[in-house]
């Protein structure tokens, strides 16, 4: 299991986590959904060892993520990926493909996932041999996902996948994200785009300006009104209903 216990962090003055506390036992899908600014990048760097805490605590499988050995704890059993798109520009897509199954032994199956991705995201068989640099905002960040996924960690950790991609890809993120749950990978999934990820996760958290307003499943937390509340109280604008926006 992993385990975030009381976590504080903040930015100089600004304080973006305020306490927070979550848990994603092993198999689970765990959705975080807040607007803007709530803090859910912070939580998914602060986890990674990104971002130091000024207080609490992460810890795996009872192991604390912190000091000298959370490097290599982080390398082996979480993946993270992360706002924006990293992708290496200067290889190909393929090659940054390979690159995300370096952490694996298995590498017959590692191949076969290669080509599952290609499936998953067609753009990204097509433009194989191009170097990754030269596609789209949008392609690269399939590619980055993708990459993310071959590295078939224990725990994936994703802050907001979804984020500028066509409807259609969408699609794509949260079907093969529901397939990598069903193979047993453990994941924390941070979005905006708040009824589609509590609908896909088994739990879920509602962050609010660095504070946990709300958790439960879908149903808890839609039918009780507790997500809308917590977006309206934070800025004024309601959840995004599904693949809105999303250009
Ligand atoms: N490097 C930083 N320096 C100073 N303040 C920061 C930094 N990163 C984040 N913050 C602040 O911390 C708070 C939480 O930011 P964070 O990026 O974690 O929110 P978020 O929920 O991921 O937002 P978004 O949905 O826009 O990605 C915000 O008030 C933000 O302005
Ligand atoms: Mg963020």
């Amino acid at each position: 299991m992993l385990e975030v216990d009381s976590l504080y962090v903040a930015y100089g003055p600004v304080t973006a986590l305020r306490g927070v506390s979550i848990k994603v036992e092993k198999g689970s899908f765990v959705g975080v959904v807040g607007p803007n600014g709530a803090g859910k990048s912070t939580l998914l760097n602060t986890i990674a060892g990104v971002v130091k805490p000024k207080s609490g605590s992460v810890t795996l499988a009872g192991s604390k993520l912190s000091g000298a050995r959370a490097e290599h704890i982080v390398g082996k059993h979480l993946s993270l990926v992360p706002e924006g798109r990293r992708i290496f520009g200067q290889m190909t897509v393929l090659e940054n493909l390979q690159l995300g199954t370096t952490v694996r032994k298995d590498r017959e199956q590692a191949r076969t996932h290669i080509t599952e991705m290609m499936e998953v995201f067609p753009i990204l068989g097509r433009f194989r041999d191009r170097r990754a640099g030269h596609l789209s905002g949008g392609e690269q960040q399939q590619l980055a996902i993708a990459r993310a996924l071959l590295a078939r960690p224990e725990y994936l950790l994703l802050d907001e996948p979804s984020a500028g991609l066509a409807p259609v890809i969408v699609d794509s993120v949260f079907e093969v994200l529901k397939r990598l749950h069903n193979e047993g990978v453990s994941i924390l999934l941070v979005e905006q785009v708040a009824h589609r990820t509590v609908e896909t996760a088994d739990h879920s958290y509602v962050l609010q300006h660095g504070n946990i307003v709300a958790r439960g499943t879908a149903s808890e937390l839609l039918q009780g009104g507790l997500l809308e509340a917590a977006y309206l109280g934070a800025d004024g604008a309601a959840p995004e209903p599904e693949g809105a926006g999303q250009a």
